[in-house]
C-alpha cells in the first residue's frame, strides 16, 4: 500500500494563507506537514497553474473562467489580497513553480488534476511530464488523484510509475472494476459519505482510503478509528497535535 501521512495539508494551510499559493505551503511545512494537495488546472493556453475553482474571481483579483484566460493573464493576477492585506502580491504558482517549492521545503504531494469539461485527457497529459521532470527521481513517489475518470486513465498512460487515487463523492458500486483496471492506490472519498463498512472493504482489497475535508479533530478520530489512512485538512498544523 502507498505510504501516506495521516495529515495532507489540503491547498497548503487555508485557514492561515491564501489557498494554493507558495505562500500557502510554505505556512503548511512550517505547520510541519510532510504532505500537501494542491489543484492543478489548464489555462486557455494549455500551460498547468494551481488553482482549484473554475472561475478566477474568488480567489484573485482576476475574473472569469480559468480556461478561457491565458497563462500571463492570470500569472500577473494578485492571489493574496482577497484574503489578506499582509498577503498582497501573492501571485498564483505554475505547476512548476509549486514543485519547486516543495522540492525545497521538503514536502511531498498530492496533485489533483481538476479538468474541465473536454479537456481531462490534454491536462493529465501535459502536468505529468511537467511534475516528473521537476520531482526529483531520488524522492519518493507523489500521488496524482481526480474526479475524473478519463483523467486517471490518461495518468496511468502518461506516468504509470505514479501513484493513482481516484476522487468521488460517494463511493461507486463498480469500484472494484475501476481499481483494478486503473491500477489505483488509494481512493479518495467524501468523508460526509464515507462508512466504515466501506473504508474496510476497500483498504481489504489492498487501496489505501484517503478523505476530505476534515476540520474536526473528532471527526479525524472517528474515522482513523475506522481504518482511513490520511485526511486532507484545512488545518493541518492544529491536526499535527492530535494525530
Ligand atoms: O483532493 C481532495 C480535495 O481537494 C477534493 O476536493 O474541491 O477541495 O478540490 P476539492
Ligand atoms: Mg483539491
Amino acid at each position: 500500500m502507498i505510504k501516506i501521512p495521516r495529515i495532507i495539508a489540503h491547498r497548503g494551510s487555508p485557514r492561515a494563507a491564501p489557498e494554493n499559493t507558495l505562500a500557502s505551503f510554505r505556512q503548511a511545512a512550517a505547520e510541519g506537514a510532510a504532505w500537501v494537495e494542491f489543484d492543478a488546472s489548464l489555462t486557455f493556453d494549455t500551460r498547468v497553474i494551481v488553482f482549484h475553482d473554475d472561475d478566477l474571481d474568488r480567489t484573485s483579483d482576476g475574473s472569469g473562467p480559468v480556461s478561457q484566460t491565458t497563462f500571463d493573464v492570470i500569472t500577473a493576477l494578485d492571489a493574496g489580497r482577497w484574503f489578506a492585506p499582509a498577503f498582497t502580491g501573492e501571485m498564483i504558482p505554475s505547476l512548476e513553480e509549486a514543485i519547486e517549492q516543495f522540492v525545497a521545503l521538503g514536502l511531498n504531494f498530492n496533485m489533483e488534476l481538476k479538468t474541465d469539461p473536454g479537456r481531462e485527457v490534454e491536462l493529465a497529459e501535459t502536468a505529468l511530464p511537467i511534475a516528473i521532470e521537476c520531482w526529483p527521481a531520488s524522492l519518493p513517489v507523489p500521488l496524482v488523484s481526480s474526479f475524473s475518470l478519463q483523467a486517471v486513465a490518461a495518468a496511468k498512460e502518461v506516468a504509470p510509475q505514479w501513484p493513482r487515487g481516484f476522487l468521488f463523492d460517494r463511493l461507486p458500486e463498480n469500484w472494484r472494476e475501476l481499481g483494478a483496471s486503473l491500477d489505483l492506490a488509494s481512493f479518495n472519498a467524501n468523508q460526509k459519505h464515507l462508512t466504515r463498512e466501506q473504508v474496510m472493504e476497500v483498504r481489504g482489497a489492498g487501496y489505501a482510503v484517503m478523505t476530505y475535508t476534515v476540520n474536526e479533530p473528532a471527526r479525524a478520530e472517528t474515522l482513523f478509528g475506522w481504518g482511513v489512512d490520511a485526511i486532507f485538512t484545512d488545518i493541518p498544523g492544529e491536526m499535527l497535535k492530535h494525530f
